[in-house]
């Protein structure tokens, strides 16, 4: 089973977003996909409870108390996890996921929180030794600003590869309340999402975002 994980020191980045709208992407793909709630305040899980029979299914990941073990059917395992990750959890999850997924704001309080952040998760063994492998995503943005001109330069500085960008729109607002992700919603709705999303999807398909085993 694949693991990849969302994940970043600041909370309101969209990493919940971000890891329900892989889940139900790679559903909708055909993947036996599992959504792993790590986040005390679970709103993933909460958005797994709300999710209707007619979506693709997501399975959800039993905790109890212990380590967060997936069904044996789910190919794909998301982890969703809360802001703040440092030390030994992080060590976990770096060595749990093949895959890290980090989102970023155009802000420059994010900015900033993500600097020092970023230069120490470069440093980890799993990253270094290229067994976990890590793709930046430049999330709620809107293009012709200043401050996305700040971002695309400061996310560019770091050896980690840009692997796409969202804009901020209330699509991901509205379907995350009932549920929902953007590739749930019409096209006719959400197809700039989708357009979005699609170089993410090349990146997480192709060999580049897998990890040495
Ligand atoms: N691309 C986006 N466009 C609009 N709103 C977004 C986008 N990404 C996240 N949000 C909103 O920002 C808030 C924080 O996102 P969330 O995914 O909960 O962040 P985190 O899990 O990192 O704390 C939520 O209200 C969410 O709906
Ligand atoms: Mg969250």
């Amino acid at each position: 089973m694949r693991t990849i994980a969302v994940i970043n020191a600041k909370g309101g980045c969209g990493k919940s977003t971000i890891a329900t709208s892989l889940a139900a992407a790679l559903a909708w793909e055909g993947h036996s996909v599992a959504l792993g709630d790590m986040d005390p305040q679970q709103s993933t899980n909460d958005w797994l409870g709300l999710r209707g029979e007619d979506a693709p299914e997501i399975l959800a990941v039993n905790r109890q108390g212990g380590p967060l073990r997936a069904p044996s059917e789910a190919d794909t395992l998301i982890l969703d996890t809360p802001a703040g990750l440092h030390g030994t959890e992080l060590g976990h999850v770096l060595r749990r996921a093949e895959t890290i997924l980090v989102p970023i704001l155009p802000s420059p309080v994010d900015m900033r929180a993500a600097w020092r952040w970023l230069n120490h998760l470069a440093e980890l063994k799993p990253v270094v030794q290229k067994e976990t492998v890590v793709g930046l995503i430049a999330n709620r943005v809107r293009p012709h600003t200043i401050i996305y001109r700040e971002l695309t330069g400061f996310l560019n500085e770091f050896r980690f590869p840009v692997i796409g960008q969202l804009r901020d729109s209330m699509n991901y607002v509205r379907a995350f309340e009932r549920g929902l992700a953007v590739s749930d919603l019409p096209p006719y709705q959400a197809w700039q999402d989708w357009e979005e999303w699609e170089p993410i999807l090349a990146w997480i398909r192709s060999r580049r975002s897998r990890g040495k085993a």
